[in-house]
């Protein structure tokens, strides 16, 4: 959701925030704010909109020489949660003596009791947060006993909820306090300089050197110096990790939008999720992460999969996988509706939490859930040192490089990688033969050669995507392997085109929404030669009866495919098990240039956020 950056240090406190900002803003765009202090001063700025409006209000706003002394300040970029996206709803937020500054991201549940308390006591508020809330009730301790740091302890105990917070309090021109609890926050030391984010994207072009900081730790951040405590203010210890992708892999490098490079470059992202991990004289996989010893795995009964967005059709992806390849019964559970229900989970039972940014709020709570309830949880997820990562405390890394484009396309693969070799090596621990697992093996080897040639279709997708941009509705259908890709197919292209899209198994289609097909209506079929393509094929007949429009992804060379579609993506032939990667590689492609057509921001579209931490 919102991003936040914090800075100490011997650079210009304005350029390292804002370039910290820019670089998270796919958290979050619908305003943005900084606050420095310079001079026993703060200087604070907020706008509606993009990071950009935010620094050409500062550039514009603050003399040179006062930008130029700035050593230490907090920024954010949000995601509005309470309060519509307003200059007065923006952070930074002051306290009622306007001596504390503070960026948050989470939210204050009991936000509305502590305004109440704070209004009696003769508090006002500027904005409807409950950040600024947070920001008042800090500076009403700090105002009680002048320590910033029990300040902000103290606070922090009385609120209910989430936050990744980071403070600055005019008094104290040396120290950046932050504190986190459900939203993550990274500290970078650098040298000389310290510098805090919601993500290390905003850190590696100081750092590598990094502190994750877990639930309930807060730190006081000086320039050569992090004091490391609990809300309790007792000190704790952390490790200091290396971040191990370099500055590069977080700019566009020469592509127009985060999403094209990330489509692009998922021969190596797939290659790097399966080095290393493949056992070529047993067959199977190598998943150290998960830390199941081969007796374990055999007494495993159910796999539970559990994630949200495209991470579920990854997770629906892998109960074919599952089912297929390690025999074993497996749900796929919404998480958002396994945290509510009341789901049955045994012991035996491994739920899988499968999440790119490793901090989706209700994948983490159905995590915690199935961890109450007993069973075995594992982690699926892209970003390393992540809450999910860290809590479940074993699983396998994605290793698919920083994702920033808002819709994930990366990622995906590398889940539906990841998914497939877990699959394989449980598979092998029970009845599939060595044989078999070493043609799939093979098969996995093969991946980045099949993705570089379904890249090669890309001008050829957007040909077609050219035709068909100014559609207001689309269908997209699938079976088999191929129905999640139609899911997949469909949320890309609402969610960066706006256009409404609906993915349906391509059989339920005459059980009702065939009563919407009409020639304006196009459908995007997935025809792939594997398994169900023929019954696939008749579906198709009957949106054409309709006069729907019928585009095709399908195997190159299949005329029998040819002659039913109006146009066709001929992907290259592979086997069943790696169809719905190149289909869904063309589906991201068709919806990236249908959103390019109409004008859309790709990278930032509109509404949404990269890591949904709320509910
Ligand atoms: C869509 C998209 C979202 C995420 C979902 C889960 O392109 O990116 O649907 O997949 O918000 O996010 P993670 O995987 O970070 O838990």
């Amino acid at each position: 959701m919102c991003g936040i950056v914090g800075y100490i240090g011997e650079n210009n406190a304005a350029d390292v925030l804002l370039g910290g900002l820019k670089r998270l803003e796919y958290r979050g765009y619908d305003s943005a704010g900084i606050c420095m202090l310079d001079g026993g001063e703060l200087h604070t700025e907020r706008s509606v909109g993009k990071v950009q409006d935010l620094a050409d209000k500062v550039y514009q706003n603050l003399p040179e020489n006062i930008i130029q002394a700035t050593r230490l300040g907090v920024a954010h970029t949000r995601w509005a949660t309470h309060g519509e996206p307003s200059e007065e709803n923006a952070h930074p937020h002051l306290d009622q003596s306007g001596r504390v500054a503070l960026v948050h991201n989470g939210i204050i549940e009991n936000y509305k009791e502590i305004r109440q308390r704070l209004t009696a006591a003769g508090h006002s508020f500027k904005s409807q947060t409950d950040s600024e809330v947070l920001a008042h009730l800090i500076g009403a301790y700090y105002g009680e006993n002048g320590d910033f740091l029990q300040a902000v302890c103290g606070a922090l105990n009385q609120v209910e909820g989430t936050f990744g917070i980071a403070a600055l309090c005019l008094d104290q021109p040396d120290c950046v306090v932050v504190a986190r609890r459900g939203s993550p926050i990274v500290v970078g030391l650098g040298h000389n300089e310290t510098i805090v984010a919601s993500d290390a994207a905003a850190i590696i072009a100081h750092t590598d050197q990094v502190i994750y900081l877990d639930d309930d730790d807060v730190a006081l951040l000086k320039r050569d110096d992090v004091d490391l405590r609990n809300i309790h203010n007792v000190p704790v210890s952390r490790d200091v990790a290396r971040i191990e992708w370099d500055a590069r892999a977080a700019e566009k490098d020469g592509y127009d939008h985060f999403m094209l490079k990330e489509i692009f470059e998922q021969a190596d992202s797939l290659c790097n999720t399966f080095r290393g991990r493949l056992d070529v004289k047993q067959g199977t996989a190598i998943l150290s992460g998960l830390n199941l010893t081969p007796r374990e795995m055999a007494d495993i009964q159910k796999v539970l999969l559990i994630a949200c967005g495209t991470s579920l059709h990854a997770a629906m992806l892998g109960k074919y996988y599952f089912e297929d390849l390690a025999d074993l019964c497996t749900d796929v559970e919404p998480a958002a509706e396994f945290r509510y229900r009341n789901p049955i989970v045994h012991a035996r039972d491994l739920a899988v939490a499968i999440s790119q940014s490793g901090e989706t709020a209700d994948t983490l709570a159905a995590v915690r859930e199935a961890m109450n309830k007993g069973a075995r949880v594992t982690g699926l997820c892209n970003v390393v040192g992540s809450t999910i990562a860290r809590e479940t405390g074993t699983g396998v890394y994605l290793h698919a490089g920083p994702e920033i484009g808002v819709a994930s396309t990366k990622a995906f693969t590398s889940q539906m990688m990841v998914l497939m070799m877990m699959a394989l090596k449980f598979g092998r621990g029970r009845r599939l033969s060595i044989q078999k697992g070493l043609e799939i093996i093979k098969e996995i080897e093969r991946t980045p050669e099949l993705v570089a040639k379904t890249l090669e279709l890309n001008q050829h997708i957007a040909g077609i995507a050219k035709k068909y941009h100014y559609v207001r509705d689309f269908f997209f259908i699938g079976r088999g392997y191929l129905y999640p890709v139609a899911l997949e197919g469909a949320l890309k292209l609402k969610e960066i085109s706006y256009i409404h899209a609906e993915g349906y198994h391509a059989a339920e289609l005459k059980h009702g929404p065939i009563a919407l097909l009409e020639p304006d209506v196009p459908v995007l079929a997935l025809a792939c030669d594997v398994p169900g393509k023929d019954k696939l094929l008749g579906n198709v007949e009957e949106c054409r009866a309709r006069k729907a429009p019928v585009i095709g992804i399908a195997t190159e060379d299949d005329e029998e495919a040819v002659s039913y579609l109006d146009e066709v993506i001929p992907v290259p032939r592979t086997s069943t098990l790696l169809a719905p990667l190149t289909a869904v590689i063309a589906a991201q492609l068709f919806a990236y240039h249908m959103a390019r057509f109409r004008g859309c921001e790709i990278d930032q579209p509109r509404n949404l956020a990269k890591s949904v931490t709320v509910e």
